[in-house]
C-alpha cells in the first residue's frame, strides 16, 4: 500500500527543523522569536529574529519558547511552529502526515501538549517518534528493531542519554546542561577572571572555534573583545586557549556524568552490547573538540559521533516511523 507523504518536525531549544522524506531539509532555523513588549507583537521568527535582535530599539526581546528541551511557552511555540509550517506551505497540505521528533525526557503531559499543538495548526495526521530512536536508525550502526543502541544527544539546553532496544526506550537520563550552559560558563570565566563582559554569540564562537576538552591539544593565544565590567568601555584581551578548557571543565563533567549514569540503569547484557558496538554521540554539542575521545576514555567503549547529527536524524526519523507503524507509539494521544 503506498504511504502518504511524511514530513518531519524537530523542535529543539536552539534549532528547529522541518524536513521531507527524501531527506530534503525545508527549514533549519533558530527556535527564537523577536517580540516587541511595547506593542505586544512579533517582529520576526527564526533567522529573521536572530538577525534583528540586539539591533532594534529597546523593547524588543528574544523569546525562546523551548527551554532545556521542553516547551516553556506554549503560545510562543505555537507561533514558532505555525510560522515554519506556513513558510513551507504545509499548514494546508492535510493529506500529509507529520512525524514529530520527541526529545528525551518528556512526560506524558508534555507529549500530549506537543501533539495537541501540532493538531491545532495542521489537519495532518501526527505521529511521535523518539529522537533517540530516530538517531539510532539513522546512524551507521547496524541498528534494527532487535538490536540495542545507546544514544547520547547533547543539544543546546539539554543533554540526554538513552538506551534504545527493540525499537523502544529502555532507560534514559537527562540533565538541563548542554551547549548554552557551556557558553554561559565561558562568559562567567571572562567576567570574573578579566572583568570582561562578552556577548552570547561571542562565547558560542569561542567554544566552537577554540574550546577543547582533549587531553593533548595545541595551546595558542586568542584575542576576545567585549565591554569592561567596571568602566563600561570597549576592551580586548588576549588569553591562552587552555583557559577555555578550565572555564568549561565542570560543565562538561556534568554532561559526561549523565552518560555514565545511564549504564547503571541497563542490564549487564546491554552494557556488553554497548561496549562492543559503541555509543552514538549526537546533537550539536557532540561536536565539541575532544569530547568524543574523553567519553571513549572514561567509559572504555567505542564512541561514534554522528557525522552530521542533523542528517542522521532526518534519515532515521522515517525509518523509525515506518517500523513503529507496526505497533509503536503513533497516535500517542
Ligand atoms: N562544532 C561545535 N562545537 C561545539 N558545540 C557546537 C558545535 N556546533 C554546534 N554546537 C552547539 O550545539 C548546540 C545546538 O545543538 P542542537 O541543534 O542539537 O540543539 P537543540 O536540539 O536545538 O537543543 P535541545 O536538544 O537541548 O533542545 C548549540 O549550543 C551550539 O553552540
Ligand atoms: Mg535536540
Amino acid at each position: 500500500m503506498p504511504y502518504k507523504k511524511r514530513i518531519g518536525l524537530k523542535l529543539g531549544t536552539v534549532n528547529t527543523l522541518v524536513f521531507r522524506e527524501n531527506n530534503d531539509i525545508l527549514v533549519h532555523e533558530p527556535s527564537i522569536i523577536a517580540y516587541n513588549i511595547q506593542t505586544n507583537s512579533i517582529l520576526g521568527v527564526g533567522e529573521v529574529a536572530r538577525d534583528i535582535i540586539g539591533r532594534t530599539p529597546p523593547g524588543v526581546i528574544p523569546i525562546q519558547p523551548l527551554q532545556d528541551g521542553v516547551i516553556a511557552d506554549l503560545d510562543m511555540t505555537l507561533n514558532l511552529v505555525t510560522y515554519f509550517l506556513e513558510k513551507v506551505k504545509l499548514s494546508k497540505i492535510y493529506k500529509n502526515e507529520i512525524v514529530i521528533c520527541m526529545p528525551a525526557g518528556l512526560n506524558s503531559v508534555e507529549r500530549s501538549e506537543l501533539m495537541r499543538l501540532i493538531s491545532s495548526i495542521s489537519r495532518a495526521n501526527t505521529y511521535l517518534v523518539h529522537e533517540s530512536v530516530a538517531t539510532a536508525y539513522g546512524s551507521e550502526l547496524e541498528f534494527s528493531m532487535h538490536k540495542g543502541a545507546m544514544v547520547a544527544d547533547l543539544g543546546g539546553g539539554k543533554s540526554s542519554c538513552t538506551m534504545v532496544s527493540c525499537g523502544d526506550i529502555v532507560a534514559e537520563s537527562s540533565i538541563k546542561v548542554a551547549g548554552k550552559q557551556i557558553d554561559a560558563a565561558i562568559r562567567k570565566y571572562f567576567k570574573y577572571q578579566y572583568r570582561l563582559v562578552i556577548g552570547e554569540l561571542t562565547s558560542e564562537i569561542l567554544k566552537i572555534k577554540h574550546a577543547s576538552v582533549a587531553n593533548n591539544f595545541k595551546n595558542y593565544p586568542v584575542t576576545v573583545r567585549g565591554r569592561d565590567l567596571v568602566t563600561g568601555l570597549p576592551k580586548a584581551i588576549t588569553f591562552e586557549r587552555a583557559e577555555l578548557q578550565l572555564a568549561i571543565a565542570a560543565t562538561v563533567d556534568k554532561i559526561i556524568d549523565v552518560i555514565k549514569s545511564t549504564f547503571a540503569l541497563i542490564s549487564p547484557d546491554l552494557v556488553y552490547e554497548v561496549m562492543m558496538d559503541g555509543l552514538i554521540l549526537t546533537g550539536g554539542t557532540a561536536q565539541l573538540n575532544g569530547l568524543a575521545q574523553r567519553v571513549e576514555q572514561e567509559l572504555c567503549c567505542p564512541v561514534q559521533v554522528a557525522n552530521n547529527p542533523i542528517s542522521n536524524l532526518v534519515k532515521g526519523v522515517f525509518v523509525a516511523s515506518r517500523e513503529l507503524d507496526l505497533g509503536g507509539i503513533k497516535h500517542a494521544l
